[in-house]
């Protein structure tokens, strides 16, 4: 019994000792717990702002906001087309850019019969390099650029270790995905820049959002280009331009390994046609979004993963698919 009273004793005394501790841990607990919820709330709202509010509300008039004309690069297969075909139907004249003339002549035809608008092409092989951008500089002289896509790109057939990369597909990556984009941008926002209103959309990719391993040179090009769009955008956007960082996950194209998960259509990774509809009408929202709201409950958990659970996993997958890659390469 005394013993008891004892333990009591001691009880209430430890606990008047940690009071305060424990008011500090509650707190610190609700300030933890209003931010979460905040920060839900809030990624909440911008997932129905970006993704459904227009479709609610109804579209934006590119043409009046940004201008009669678009220009998009890598465009005859995959997200470029579908973007170019979606900017078209909502009344956009289009200018394609990519390396094969049959390929564009047929895109720029069946877009101009379909949307009833007008179409151009500019054959150019970016892997080129300095060379290829004096016939884009030519072709677009005199055009009133009001939306450039800088949507090519280049994938690895299948991920690899990077001292296995040649130094051709290492220097055609670098050419592709970055130096076009820089390039392309100094060629039209001084167009824009005299207008007052331009869009300029990059295309980088959700690998972006944290170091993955075995796609190196493909995810940093990808970094530089989600550093160089938001960089730009804080730079020109009190000038009337608007400048989008896209960071799309997989979306079913022939970029994506044959055979792997990706590559046929499935829940979270669409056709680019549903990709591109939902894509083209965050333009004028985000600065920096995966375009597509299924890309972006993913980007959210994929930027909150711990860094190494994030870069274990990629290269347990990057592994199978070298894997599975090597072996069907060997049949
Ligand atoms: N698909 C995905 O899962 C995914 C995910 C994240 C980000 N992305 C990014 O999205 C963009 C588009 O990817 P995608 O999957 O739509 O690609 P895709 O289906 O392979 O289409 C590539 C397009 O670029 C053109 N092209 C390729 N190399 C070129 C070059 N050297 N010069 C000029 N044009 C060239 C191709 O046409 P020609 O062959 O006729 O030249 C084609 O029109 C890329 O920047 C990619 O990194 C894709």
């Amino acid at each position: 019994m005394a013993a008891v009273d004892r333990f009591s004793l001691l009880y209430r005394e430890i606990g008047r000792t940690c009071n305060f501790y424990i008011e500090a841990l509650a707190i610190i607990g609700a300030w933890y717990t209003a931010r979460k919820f905040i920060s839900f709330a809030l990624n909440s709202y911008s997932l129905l702002r970006l993704h459904f509010l227009p479709k609610v509300v109804g579209e934006i008039d590119l043409v009046k906001r940004y201008g009669k004309w678009a220009v998009v690069t890598g465009s005859t297969d995959g997200i470029g087309k579908a973007y170019a075909e979606e900017l078209a139907r909502r009344g956009v004249n289009i200018i394609l850019i990519s390396r094969s003339k049959e390929k564009l002549e047929a895109v720029s035809r069946s877009i101009a019969e379909t949307y009833k608008v007008e179409t151009d092409f500019i054959v150019a092989d970016f892997s080129k390099g300095r060379e290829v951008y004096l016939p884009i500089k030519e072709g677009l002289k005199d055009r009133e650029i009001g939306i450039l896509v800088n949507n090519v790109g280049l994938f690895y057939t299948y991920p690899d270790y990077f001292t296995n990369m040649t130094e051709d597909l290492m220097w055609d990556m670098m050419n592709i995905n970055i130096a076009s984009a820089n390039m392309m941008v100094h060629i039209v926002l001084p167009g824009m820049l005299e207008k007052k209103k331009g869009a300029i959309v990059n295309v980088s990719s959700a690998s972006c959002c944290q170091p993955t391993p075995m796609l190196t040179v493909y995810g940093a090009s990808k970094a530089y280009l989600d550093y160089f769009s938001r960089a730009l955008h804080y730079e020109y956007s009190s000038k009337g331009i608007f400048i989008q960082s896209l960071t799309p996950f997989v979306v079913a194209t022939k970029m994506v390994p044959r055979g792997s998960v990706g590559s046929k259509r499935s829940f979270f990774f669409p056709s680019a046609e549903e990709y591109a509809s939902q894509a083209v009408s965050t333009l004028g929202l985000s600065k920096r979004t995966t375009g597509y709201w299924k890309h972006a409950m993913q980007f959210t958990l994929g930027e909150h993963l711990p860094e190494w659970i994030w870069a274990w996993g990629a290269k347990f997958l990057a592994r199978i698919v070298r894997k599975e890659a090597l072996t069907s390469k060997l049949k």
